[in-house]
């Protein structure tokens, strides 16, 4: 496993980290989530991400159970939360958003489902219009003080929310945001590859990057036949499908990348995990996986990583033709 910092801070997460949406509480068995926590800890993976919102808090519960009965040593490996959805299906007003009671019952909420004293990180699952920023800072700030987080983030913000959140860091000397998540893929750039670049220098920004096979989509089983034999996420979530696949053009060009994936002895999701890896600005690539099977390959992109040579990733460009425009300073 490689490990890499979380943009400026001194925090070292593993480049691969596993993540529990639709899977854990949901789609899988308490089980098969057992087993792609050993399996990912066994190879390295320090980081294991989570949401209130997911599984309506019943992946912090399992999560919670599995890391309560495996009892690695609590400094090997990091949890996160995330608030701003709530947990319940119809949150009233104040179970959700990033108001200081939100926040903070929802943090403590989050330590008792997953049965840890603090979270690692603690995110701002998507910025909320109507608390003002400074409220979020200082609050994120108390918690990170009480001992409650270690450190915090937001999640899907835009570059000029993340700069107002370290306006009010630098003028009240509060502790700042380290990290962004936001989606990041070969079909998804924008944020990570422009809005974003003046934010790692600046504020040495980390990134844990999520959905990087875009729920699969980058993935053999939809381009030799096989995904015929197995229900997946866009069976579960028909949204989804629609946003993933009922672009033709987009598929196109998916079935391209299968075919350089093939040319160079590597499964697309490889190809997919790799090109993420890539970019330097990348701290962790989130993954997510339905079985052990899928993880034990995904968690194998890291021996591909050198058949991504500059001709490789020429080709990739060619066939994406979706590099985004770097902003102007
Ligand atoms: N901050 C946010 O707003 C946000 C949003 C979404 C996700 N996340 C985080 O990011 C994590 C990763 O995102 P993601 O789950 O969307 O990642 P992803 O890698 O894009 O999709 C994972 C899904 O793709 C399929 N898959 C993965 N590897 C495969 C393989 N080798 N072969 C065949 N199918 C494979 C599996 O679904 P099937 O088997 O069902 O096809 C798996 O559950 C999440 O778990 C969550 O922690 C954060």
């Amino acid at each position: 496993m490689e490990y890499r910092r979380l943009g400026k801070s001194g925090l070292q997460v593993s480049a691969l980290s596993l993540g529990s949406w639709v899977t854990f509480g949901n789609q899988i068995s308490d089980d098969v989530a057992e087993q792609l926590m050993i399996k990912a800890y066994e190879a390295g993976v320090n980081f294991f991400d989570n949401s209130e919102t997911y599984a309506h808090g019943k992946s912090e519960i399992v999560m919670g159970n599995i890391l309560k009965k495996l009892n690695w040593d609590r400094d090997t490996w990091m949890v996160s939360s995330k608030a701003f959805w709530g947990r319940t299906e119809n949150p009233k007003p104040n179970q959700k958003g990033l108001m200081r009671k939100h926040l903070v019952e929802g943090c403590h909420a989050a330590l008792k489902r997953l049965q840890v004293e603090y979270l690692d990180l603690y995110f701002c699952h998507r910025p909320d219009v109507n608390t003002p920023i400074e409220e979020t800072v200082w609050t994120m700030h108390n918690l990170v003080t009480q001992g409650k987080i270690l450190y915090w983030g937001t999640s899907e913000w835009n570059a000029q929310q993340i700069t107002e959140a370290h306006y009010w860091c630098v003028k009240n000397s509060l502790i700042a945001p380290v990290v962004e998540q936001p989606q990041y893929n070969m079909l998804q750039r924008t944020k990570v590859e422009a809005d974003y670049v003046p934010l790692y220098e600046t504020f040495g920004l980390g990134t844990t990057i999520w959905s990087p096979l875009v729920s699969g989509l980058l993935t053999d089983k939809y381009f030799d036949g096989s995904v015929k034999e197995e229900k997946t996420r866009m069976d579960l979530m028909a949204w989804l499908k629609e946003r993933a696949m009922g672009d033709t053009v987009k598929l196109e060009k998916i079935r391209k990348l299968y075919e350089l994936a093939k040319e160079n002895g590597m499964p697309l999701s490889h190809l997919g995990l790799c090109w993420c890896l890539k970019n330097k600005n990348v701290s962790t690539v989130i993954l997510g996986a339905s079985k052990v099977s899928q993880l034990e390959e995904n968690l194998k992109s890291l021996d591909s990583l050198p058949k991504l040579t500059d001709e490789v990733m020429a080709k990739i460009e060619e066939i994406l033709q979706n590099k985004p425009l770097s902003v102007a300073f």
